[in-house]
């Protein structure tokens, strides 16, 4: 018997590959020829089934390729091949490739259902086509750091929901395009959130016609372009800016006081024009934290009140000419930075007593004649080249002060004085491993000091959580090297170091990147919108550039053959010996018949294990009642310790719900085989003594339920609710959409969602069904208790079961998130309740009254209408009018982006709220808002009163 194991595992592993040769014959036909053109691709894509045998930086759906991501991989091309043909990606990342060297060919059109084109960082060049325009789903467009050449195409005010549009650093040319009567223009983007345009060759006025009240624009950089004219007083009716670049042009004139009254502006750069008029006014800018006009020809003037607005960390206004004295309110405690240099100040300076200590002034070239702390300050003051100066004196503010800056965060001095090969970096937690380093780039800030290692924290902690809540192999990251550069862009050096292993692989290095560039997974209110450009990487497994890498490569894919050999001969000696010993002890031997041979042949598992009574005996405490933790009419639920020393949760069936032990094992061969993230692992199973037990991982952080009432301790706000939606539903797509056979899970409710650690929803309780017998009057009749509420009506009444059954109890768990509420409450069903709530009122006002309160104010809560939608569209009657779950995976994503967006927004104001003029740094908020609730309502209407 013992030499029928290999066999079986051989067969197992063969099934791979048969089961799973699904790619879509075009797509496999486009990545071939992508493969056999360019360079220093994965060396994992290899065979004729990208889908199935996961090549990496690609995602499928329904066998074809939905995702191409291959950031920071150093691939290297001429032409991007046949990408376009590749027509259902939604999803495209070649950032951080500079050996991609290539046009973007008109047909980039093709990709009708693309969302998301990320290109950062290559070096493609010529024009954009005109033929993006027709790509109607974009939302993310970021050409940045191209040499794109020609005009900014007026087809991209096609795209009508675009929310990013970045083009910053690119050699584009001419006019900013806006519509006229025939043609389409930039003004036609009004979702739009990000217009970044800087370190072009833009030129002409910025067009009146490019802004009006109906935009939602949060970012405007323009800087580093030749733009001339006026600035358009239109501009001033977008009252959801909160930065405006416009510095390093040729623009004149004076500013229109409704520009100067934006009231959430936080960042104004106006620097190197030719402003002229009157010195500007922005007493209305009430957000203001960052002002910089320096370098401008405005009319002489004194220094003007709103210099002492307490929300300002940092002005300059260098080379503005200004003059007479400054008053000693303008240092304010938030003040951070104040640059006044190379202007007519004059008289006694008298920075009062309330100034921080690392306050930065910088006074160089004035007319200052004498200093009222002149023996007693504490912050870093530059005098030189005014009267105080002349003659002799030699106070220390005379000469300029180097920065202090920090080491960087965290920093790894606290690790024993080891030294690394020369080729590895020591991290902050004291491992010698090859970091993907790079650079990111931040476009507009609110705060000066650099000094200050909070900043450090604050950007490390962002990223850290992002790449976790990603589930990358990262072991720590460092920030360090903060500096300012020529286009006052805020830039940090960042280490990523990885975990497991001292190099990273290709995917990992791609999703760093992805992360931080698409940055909807963070958000960083004081450094606003960013950019990432890399070194490119040293060290990836199998690269033939590095020798470094082949034998790590090798060694790695040396050891694990030789490990899987040693388990296969020890497995075969194990099962041998247990074959010559107790019989009932044999894991299969209660599958034999009586002449020896195994009902249907021996059971081909994947993943899963056999574990013997005595160890699950053992492990639950000969299952005591401590070690409980469910039941139901299949029996109970124990936790356990495995021998292995893994946590798991052992589902023993009781007598009256065992199958068959045909059908144990067909069920265990299905478990066996799903493996997904977001679906609890099947890790074994017994079957000896007369018993039927499930073995699944243990998931830590409870049930949905627990975590939406609060038993679990915690209850969870808008987003993670979101995430959990997101993470069941990829957990349920891959059970219908790609598992073979597909698996119809019927019992779907928030009890059988389960939380991890991090908070990654697991579906749980696969099987039970099958543990209750197949016949479905069976299922009925014992699952009424507790999950009648989300059984779909239309299987209920036809006994006709598909996967829309399970799209509707996935319809009532979401609204479940919504409101907090068990699906029958109080004897009222949660979906007529949420029909009714809202169908009276026809608007949101409804829904205010049944949602969870403890979800907080409902207008902050971006996508709630989208939410409620899908919610409702999957509670649909009608089994086909109900959504797929791949296409609910879609929609919770996008409802993810949205909520993300707007809750930038929402913890602002309550910041902003709170801490208005009090002491300490007040911190910008970036990121997007939804704040037009009654646009919101519209599509909201139609939906439900069909
Ligand atoms: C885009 O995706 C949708 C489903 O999300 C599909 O129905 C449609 O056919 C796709 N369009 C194209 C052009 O492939
Ligand atoms: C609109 O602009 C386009 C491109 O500049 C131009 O060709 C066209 O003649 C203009 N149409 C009108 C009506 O001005
Ligand atoms: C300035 O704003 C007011 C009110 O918002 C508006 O009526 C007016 O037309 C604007 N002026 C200009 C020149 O845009
Ligand atoms: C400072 O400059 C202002 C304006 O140029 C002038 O009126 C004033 O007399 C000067 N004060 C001193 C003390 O020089
Ligand atoms: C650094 O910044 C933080 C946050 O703004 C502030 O609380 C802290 O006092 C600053 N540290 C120093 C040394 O100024």
């Amino acid at each position: 018997m013992g030499s029928r194991i290999p066999v079986w595992m051989l067969i197992a592993f063969s099934q791979v590959i048969v089961i799973t040769a699904v790619t879509n014959q075009n797509d496999v036909a486009v990545l071939n020829a992508i493969k056999s053109s360019w360079q220093n691709l994965p060396p994992d894509w290899s065979g004729s089934d990208p889908c199935g045998s996961n090549w990496e930086g690609i995602k499928c759906t329904n066998s074809r390729v939905i995702s191409l991501v291959l950031a920071g991989m150093g691939v290297k091309t001429n032409t991007i091949g046949d990408i376009p043909s590749l027509s259902q990606l939604e999803y495209l990342d070649l950032s951080n490739n500079k050996g991609i060297k290539a046009p973007l060919p008109p047909t980039i059109q093709n990709l009708k259902n693309l969302t998301t084109l990320i290109l950062v960082g290559c070096n493609f060049f010529g024009p954009i086509p005109d033929s993006i325009g027709s790509l109607e789903q974009l939302v993310f467009l970021g050409l940045n750091n191209n040499s794109f050449t020609g005009n900014i195409p007026r087809s991209i005010g096609n795209l009508a929901n675009l929310l990013w549009l970045d083009l910053t650093d690119n050699q584009l040319r001419g006019a900013i395009p806006v519509s006229n009567e025939t043609d389409p223009g930039l003004d036609f983007l009004v979702k739009a959130r990000h217009f970044h345009f800087a370190n072009n060759q833009l030129s002409g006025v910025i067009p009146f016609r490019l802004f009006s009240s109906s935009m939602s624009l949060i970012h405007v950089l323009f800087n580093n372009n030749q733009l001339s004219g006026k600035i358009p007083s239109s501009m001033g009716l977008v009252d959801t800016l909160e930065a405006i670049r416009l510095d390093s042009n040729s623009l004149d004139g004076n500013m229109h006081r409704n520009i100067t009254n934006l009231k959430r502006v936080g960042e104004l750069y106006l620097s190197n024009n030719n402003l002229s008029g009157p010195f500007p006014n922005l007493i209305g800018m009430e957000s203001l934290f960052y002002v910089d006009m320096s370098n401008n020809s405005f009319d002489a003037s004194d220094i003007p009140t709103w210099f002492s607005l307490p929300s300002l960390t940092t002005i300059l206004m260098d080379k503005t000419q200004l003059q007479g004295e400054i008053p000693s309110d303008v240092f304010q405690p938030q003040l951070q930075r104040l640059g006044l240099s190379n202007n007519a100040l004059n008289g006694t300076l008298d920075v009062g007593n309330s100034y921080r200590s690392d306050l930065i002034v910088d006074l160089t070239n004035n007319s200052i004649g004498d200093f009222t702390q002149k023996s007693e300050y504490n912050m870093n003051l530059i005098l030189a080249n005014n009267p105080l100066c002349e003659g002799g004196t030699t106070g220390r503010y005379c000469s300029a002060r180097n920065p202090n800056l920090p080491n960087g965060f965290p920093s790894n001095n606290n690790c024993p004085p080891v030294r690394c090969p020369s080729d590895k970096i020591l991290s902050p937690n004291c491992a010698c491993t090859h970091p993907y380093t790079g650079t990111i780039y931040f476009l507009s800030y609110s705060f000066s000091n650099l000094e200050n290692s909070t900043y450090y924290m604050l950007l490390h902690d962002a990223l850290i959580s992002a790449f976790r809540s990603s589930q990358l192999p990262v072991e720590s990251i460092s920030v360090s090297n903060a500096r300012v550069n020529e286009f006052s862009y805020l830039q940090y050096t960042l280490h990523v170091f990885p975990s497991g292993q001292d190099f990273f692989t290709r995917s990992t290095i791609s999703s760093i990147g992805t992360v931080i560039n698409r940055q909807n997974l963070f958000s960083l209110p004081q450094f606003g919108p960013l950019f990432f450009l890399d070194d490119s990487y040293c060290c990836f497994p199998g690269n033939k550039s590095s020798n470094h890498g082949i034998i790590i490569g090798a060694a790695v894919g040396g050891c694990v053959i030789l490990l899987l050999i040693a388990l296969a001969i020890t497995y075969a000696i194990y099962q041998k010996r247990n074959a010559t010993r107790a019989k009932h002890s044999n894991p299969f031997a209660s599958w034999a018949l009586d002449n020896g041979s195994i009902v249907g042949g021996v059971p081909q598992l994947k993943g899963a294990r056999w574990c013997s009574f005595e160890e699950l005996k053992r492990c639950t405490n000969n299952f005591s009642e401590e070690n409980l933790i469910g039941s139901g009419g299949y029996g109970q639920v124990y936790k356990g310790t495995l021998d292995s020393g893994h946590v798991v949760a052992i589902k023993r069936a009781q007598q009256g719900s065992l199958q068959g032990a045909h059908e144990f094992k067909t069920e265990i061969e299905l478990l066996s085989r799903i493996h997904h993230k977001n679906v609890v692992a099947l890790v074994g199973f017994c079957y000896e003594q007369g018993e039927q037990m499930l073995i699944y991982e243990y998931i830590s952080n409870g049930t949905l339920k627990d975590n939406l009432t609060g038993k679990a301790g915690m209850r969870l706000d808008w987003v993670k609710r979101l995430r959990a939606a997101l993470d069941s539903a990829k957990g349920l797509t891959y059970m219908h959409e790609l598992a073979n056979p597909p698996i119809i899970h019927r019992d779907i409710k928030s009890t059988n969602i389960l939380l991890d650690d991090n908070l990654i929803a697991k579906v749980a309780d696969f099987g039970l069904s099958k543990l209750l017998g197949d016949d479905s009057k069976g299922y009925v009749s014992t699952q009424v208790k507790g999950t009648l509420g989300y059984m779909d009506p239309e299987y209920y009444m036809t006994q006709q079961l598909t996967e829309k059954s399970d799209v509707y109890s996935f319809g009532v768990v979401l609204l479940e998130l919504l409101t907090a509420r068990s699906p029958i409450h109080k004897g009222k069903f949660i979906v007529k309740e949420v029909n009714e709530a809202i169908g009276k009122s026809g608007d949101l006002n409804g829904l205010y009254r049944i949602l969870d309160p403890s979800l907080g104010s409902s207008q902050n809560l971006g996508g709630l209408t989208e939410f409620l939608n899908l919610a409702m569209s999957c509670v649909r009657d009608s089994g086909v009018e109900r959504p797929k779950m791949g296409e609910v995976v879609r929609e919770i994503e996008r409802i993810i982006d949205l909520a993300v967006l707007s809750l930038d927004a929402e913890s602002a104001s309550s910041f902003l709220s709170q801490n208005k003029g009090e002491v300490g740094d007040l911190y910008h908020p970036y990121g997007d808002s939804v704040s037009d609730v009654s646009s919101l309502t519209l599509p909201f209407e139609t939906e439900l009163r069909r």
